[in-house]
């Protein structure tokens, strides 16, 4: 076969390529140059350190002289693709620049964001019945360093301005309340923030961008547990947050300091799942509302919390705030679905299901449930509960990809099995 012969993608070590011992040579082998092509699939560059021409280039992007990758806790290429992805999502129709920062979990997105935006003697407004983790790490982490917090009951923007300090440095806020579905008055209290001059920050996780784009309605910073409906399988941890330019420099920094960076296997797992990402929810939600209508009449059932139900409190605020899409309009797929009875009705519902499952999170694939008084919610006695408008009994069902009928069939002959 002559050199003319030979395909022009066969990998050859040139003839005398140098006389390195074997150590060396195991250690600086040929390295294949990367292609000028763009690939169809997302590179993962599970590196955690980047090779610079000389020592200079290494201080000039360390200094941000020159744009380029040192370390992969400070920046990562699949990371930074991650969040490009991801900000397209929420940025879509703003009149503004948005950038975002990927992490490793929603956990590491919502600390470091607050820690970014306070400083001693700070004030957080956010919700009575924000999310655990979030109320975890206002009470417990910020407020050992002199930040305080006022969470305010229900749903007004009047109580979020009467909650505002001088001192306030954030208002934040949840799309969609867990377990009770409460649709947050976003672009009421974007108003308030704005005359405040302080940012509004959103939790959007039970919505996703496919369902809501909170910036859209006037919100400084978007944040999300990309655990849930962005990766949707089930099989990755990670968090984002999109928004303002120079909010989000500051938090970069934070992020660069604090060290929760998303880690490049998994920002490939949750690039793919925005790829996907408007078809499964679209789903999701179809197959929520149909499960919501089904069971709304069934005679165990007390109450069923979800914003496509016309009887839902803020039914007229979700058609104002969600997305649609060719298959209508989407409310989310979370449920809250509360039997009449006590705590043991409750698990009752949620042991007697053969396709919907018993787990945490949501988001996924599955549809997964949790009795809230015994799980996410165990801290407060029934007492604490109605205050927070949550029953003994009632259950929170994550609607999955499976069949619309499967999924109400099993929910039915769990309902009717249920001790009376
Ligand atoms: C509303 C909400 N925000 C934030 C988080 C935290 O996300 P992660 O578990 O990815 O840290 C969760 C997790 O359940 C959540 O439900």
């Amino acid at each position: 076969m002559s050199d003319h012969d030979l395909p022009r993608n066969l990998p050859v070590v040139p003839a005398r390529s140098g006389d390195d011992g074997e150590s060396t040579r195991a250690v600086h082998g040929p390295r294949q140059a990367p292609p000028e092509q763009q690939p169809m699939g997302l590179p993962t560059y599970r590196t955690s350190a980047f090779v610079f021409e000389t020592a200079q280039d290494y201080a000039d992007v360390l200094g941000d002289q020159t744009s380029g990758y040192s370390y992969s806790r400070v920046d990562n290429p699949t990371a930074d693709a991650f969040a490009l992805g991801a900000a397209a999502m929420d940025a879509h129709g703003l009149e503004q620049d948005v950038a975002a920062q990927a992490f490793a979990s929603g956990m590491a997105a919502s600390s470091t964001t607050l820690l970014a935006l306070c400083s001693t003697g700070s004030h957080i407004v956010a919700p009575a019945a924000v999310y655990g983790g979030t109320y975890g790490v206002i009470r417990h982490v910020l407020e050992r360093f002199g930040v305080t917090a006022t969470f305010v009951e229900g749903n007004e923007m009047d109580a979020v301005r009467a909650a505002l300090r001088p001192e306030t440095a954030l208002v934040w806020a949840e799309t969609i309340a867990n377990p009770t579905t409460a649709v947050a008055d976003l672009s009421g209290f974007a108003a308030v923030c704005r005359d405040a001059g302080i940012p509004l920050v959103v939790d959007n996780t039970f919505a996703s961008p496919a369902v809501c784009r909170p910036l859209q309605w006037g919100a400084s910073l978007v944040m999300q547990s990309a655990t849930k409906y962005i990766g949707g399988h089930s099989d990755v941890t990670g968090g984002v947050v999109v928004g303002d330019v120079e909010l989000m420099a500051r938090i970069r920094r934070a992020r660069i300091d604090l060290g929760g960076i998303l880690a490049p296997d998994e920002a490939f797992l949750l690039h793919r799942g925005l790829l996907t990402l408007p078809v499964r929810v679209a789903r999701h939600c179809a197959t929520a509302a149909a499960v919501a209508e089904a069971l709304a009449d069934h005679p165990r059932i007390e109450r069923i919390d979800y914003p496509g139900l016309p009887t839902h409190p803020q039914h007229q605020l979700a058609d104002k705030l969600f997305e649609s899409g060719p298959e209508g309009k989407r409310y989310g797929a979370i449920l809250a679905v509360t039997p009449g009875g006590d705590r043991n009705v409750g698990m009752a519902l949620c042991d007697g299901l053969r396709v919907g499952t018993v787990a945490t999170s949501l988001g996924g694939v599955h549809t997964v449930v949790s009795h809230v008084a015994s799980t996410t919610h165990r801290q407060m006695d029934d007492a604490a509960l109605a205050a927070a408008g949550i029953a003994p009994s009632t259950v929170r069902v994550s609607i999955g990809l499976e069949d619309a009928e499967d999924l109400i069939r099993d929910l039915e002959q769990a309902l009717d099995r249920l001790p009376v």
